[in-house]
């Protein structure tokens, strides 16, 4: 039996690492193809070596792009290599380009396609996200999926026969880094200003299209952080780095402290360090309420709805409210355990290994 992992993006490194791992105490033959959607040794690279992923097997060097040149160049690299590896599943991972190029590129040729993740819904279709979500769900004949709620989703879509709960990988991961940062001290990459503040500090990602492409909205969002009480570790995704350039915004001012992405191990002790997070990623929202830090999100809405639960997290698309809840308290109430017992992989591999 062999199966095909393909990934290129940041949060898909993540995700593979406790599925490579778990197929590596198998008999089970496991293929990395990884895309190159995210080619910057600091979102890419570090993630294999901090956390312990085989070198892919397969590079396809894509690169950036629109979204249809960069996903149709995806789709034409990964046909001949599909082929040529011949595999019995294509496992996808989350809701990327990569993830929709790899699904399309597998069911063309009849290839049974297990998406990693599936049924996570914004409803929001403006989002590049979303589209790659449903596309993928639609397409795969297993669908992994991480939470009831998602089930849900698919079930209300008519892919209930199709579909499988198997907790999500991502807790995997974050349980397994927490037990072994946090004895650590803050991650030297951390600016004194942040790391010595007698205030605390807040950790901010700003990446999604619908906060950076539009000038006027990306200046509001960094001047709600720049306003905040307490220094703000601004970890700056290229994406952001390069529409700043472009539209000339400056991004270390106020309590504002950019830095460059940081290695999971480091992102985690960060977080345990940290008053609150201020993101739109989904993985830093869920990642936050794992490690019990409060979170706000610049978005309106989240896939992770269950982080809401007990003001975890908390929804602030208007930037009216995140000056007062960036360094709030942790909330009293249970957070539970909604994404699993950290063994979600194990049953990825042993779903695939039995289908
Ligand atoms: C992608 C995913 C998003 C995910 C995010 C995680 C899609 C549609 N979006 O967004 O769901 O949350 O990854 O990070 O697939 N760039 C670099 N170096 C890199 C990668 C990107 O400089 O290694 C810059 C380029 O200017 C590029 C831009 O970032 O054009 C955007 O990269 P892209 O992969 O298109 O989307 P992300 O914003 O990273």
């Amino acid at each position: 039996m062999k199966v095909i992992s393909v990934v290129g993006a940041r949060p898909q490194f993540v995700k593979l690492a406790p599925v490579a791992a778990a197929f590596a105490r198998t008999a089970l033959e496991h293929v990395i193809i990884h895309t190159g959607q995210h080619y910057d040794a600091r979102m890419s690279e570090v993630f294999f070596a901090d956390l312990a992923i085989p070198a892919p097997d397969v590079h396809l060097g894509i690169g950036s792009g629109t979204h249809g040149v960069q996903t149709g160049a995806m789709l034409a690299a990964l046909d001949p290599v599909l082929t040529e590896v011949s595999a019995d599943w294509v496992l996808v991972y989350g809701d990327t380009n990569s993830t929709v190029a790899a699904a399309l590129a597998a069911v063309k040729q009849q290839r049974r396609v297990a998406h990693l993740e599936a049924g996570l819904r914004s409803f929001n279709r403006a989002m590049p996200e979303e589209h790659n979500r449903v596309l993928t769900d639609h397409a795969a004949d297993l669908l992994l999926a991480p939470t009831e709620l998602a089930m849900g989703h698919l079930a209300r879509e008519g892919l209930a026969e199709r579909s499988l709960l198997v907790g999500d990988v991502m807790t995997d991961v974050c349980l397994k880094v927490r037990a072994s940062v946090a004895e650590l001290p803050l991650p030297d990459e951390l600016p004194a200003a942040v790391a010595e503040s007698s205030v605390g500090f807040v950790v901010a990602t700003v990446h999604r299209a619908e906060n950076t492409d539009d000038p006027v909205r990306l200046a509001a969002v960094l001047d709600a952080l720049a306003g905040l009480d307490v220094p703000v570790a601004l970890l700056a995704h290229p994406r952001l780095e390069a529409r700043c350039q472009a539209y000339g915004l400056v991004l270390r001012r106020g309590a504002l402290h950019p830095l460059a992405p940081l290695a999971y191990p480091d992102m985690v002790r960060a977080l345990l360090g940290a008053r609150g997070v201020v993101t739109d990623s989904g993985g830093l929202q869920k990642e936050a309420y794992l490690l019990g830090t409060p979170c706000t999100t610049l978005r309106t809405e989240t896939e992770w709805v269950e982080t809401l639960a007990g003001g975890w997290n908390v929804l602030d698309p208007g930037l009216t409210k995140v000056k007062e809840l960036a360094d709030r308290d942790k909330p009293a109430s249970d957070r539970g355990t909604p994404y699993g017992d950290g063994h979600a992989a194990e049953r990825v591999v042993d779903v695939l290994a039995e289908a």
